[in-house]
């Protein structure tokens, strides 16, 4: 099989390293792919939101399946385009990734379908938006209903930075058009369960948890994720067949009978409140760094169920390790605000476990950062504190003066 994967991050690289696992493989593309997927696949300069570009490649190559790692990609129909054409492809269609592109859908979504969540409520005017949140207890939640680039969620500690935020959202139109949901703010663990959907079947992968804060104690900005792990002890099997049945297969079968079924990843970003877990986001994709961690285990061969998916057909269930993982994000300095690029890197050779490139690019014969997010050393063990001290020395191994990373990741297992 010819394959090709869209997009160019860590998640990716991890989703390339599965593939490459299998004996059914004989070729990867990666599009635009970085420097560490260029180990395994070829790269082709192809942007993962250029539909037609996508579409001319797979069509020349004769690709047999491929694999949307981005949103945006999903939100630019690249889907919808390549069903169109006749061409394999595991991602959901422009429709179906509304369960992530538009908040107000997602929450309707829930709420018709008895899918525990926050209660809300939808403002597309200011003022009736400022009336209502001081009328609620605070902290507030804001989300502006659309694609934000992961800064369209606020939570509000009171009045005043309520109103700064609703008349940004509302009234600047700093992100565009869209409204603004205002929901109960909910208090627990969060976790993240990605699920491999087609529109009947629903197969779960081991629960994760990412670290959304830039630095140690759950402090400083919201990233796009710091480093995640698997075996989360404080998700009971009671807890995990809970969100399995009453909130992934719900979803699943909610979006069918909304007649935009899904077919690819359905993750859940969960919270485990006093209250029973609860929904905070749906996203339409693999997680990025939850994937990292989670693929590292499948022992199964990972064509099968993108095949099975992309197909509408039903899977053999794959099978996971017995083994927990964890990965931890080397970041620029400065990230998630400005930073720069072009630092080089050494990576001692013979390391053990894996290095997933993030944010990588080759200037002159030498590997140099390119991103925010930039390498994930990742390590599996049979417990969480030898993998954390494996992955650790392996971080304290990779030279770069321009990268930091956090120090505890897991705190909340041990
Ligand atoms: P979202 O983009 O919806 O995942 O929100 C980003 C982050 O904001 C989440 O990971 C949570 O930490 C936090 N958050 C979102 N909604 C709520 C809520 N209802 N209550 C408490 N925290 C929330
Ligand atoms: N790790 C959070 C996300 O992928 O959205």
């Amino acid at each position: 099989m010819k394959v090709l994967v869209i997009g160019s991050g860590g998640r990716e690289h991890a989703i390339v390293d599965a593939l490459y696992r299998s004996d059914k493989v004989s070729k990867i593309y990666c599009a635009p792919g970085n420097a560490g997927i260029a180990a395994m696949a070829e790269c082709v300069p192809v942007k993962d939101t250029d539909v037609d570009g996508l579409l001319g490649f797979a069509s020349e190559k004769g690709i047999d399946l491929t694999v949307v790692g981005p949103e945006a990609s999903l939100s630019e129909g690249v889907v919808d385009a390549f069903r169109a054409a006749g061409l394999r492809i595991f991602g959901h269609t422009r429709d179906a990734a509304r369960i992530e592109s538009s908040k107000e859908f997602a929450k309707r979504l829930m709420i018709k379908y008895g899918i525990p969540t926050a209660s809300y409520r939808v403002f597309s005017d200011y003022d009736e938006a400022v009336e209502y949140v001081n009328s609620r207890p605070f902290p507030a939640v804001l989300k502006y209903d659309g694609l934000a680039a992961g800064k369209g969620v606020v939570i509000a500690e009171d009045a005043e930075s309520a109103r700064e935020a609703l008349a940004s959202m509302l009234l600047d139109r700093s992100f565009g058009q869209g409204s603004v949901v205002v929901e109960d703010w909910l208090e627990g663990p969060e976790f993240s369960f990605m699920c491999f959907v087609d529109g009947d079947n629903v197969y779960p992968m081991p629960l994760a948890q990412d670290h959304k804060r830039a630095f140690d104690g759950d402090s400083g900005p919201n990233t796009g994720g710091m480093g995640a792990y698997t075996g989360l002890p404080f998700i009971s099997e009671a807890d995990r067949d809970f969100a399995f049945s009453e909130i992934m297969c719900k979803a699943a079968s909610g979006m069918k009978a909304e007649g935009c079924p899904l077919s690819g990843v359905l993750y859940g970003g969960l919270m485990k409140t006093a209250d029973g877990i609860k929904v905070i986001e749906f996203n339409a994709r693999f997680g990025d760094p939850e994937t990292e961690v989670v693929l590292p285990l499948l022992e199964s061969d990972i064509t099968d169920i993108f095949c099975a998916v992309a197909d509408g057909r039903k899977a053999a269930s794959p099978r996971w390790s017995e083994s927990v993982s964890i990965g931890v994000v080397l970041a620029s300095k400065g990230y998630p605000g400005s930073y720069g690029k072009g630092a080089g890197i050494e990576i001692p050779e013979h390391l053990s476990g894996k290095i997933y490139h993030m944010g990588t690019a080759v200037s002159e014969g030498r590997l140099v950062t390119a991103g925010g997010r930039v390498l994930m050393p990742v390590c599996k063990g049979a417990t969480l504190a030898e993998a954390r001290a494996e992955v650790y020395k392996i971080a304290s191994q990779i030279k770069c003066d321009k990268l930091f990373y956090r120090s505890d990741i897991a705190h909340q297992a041990l």
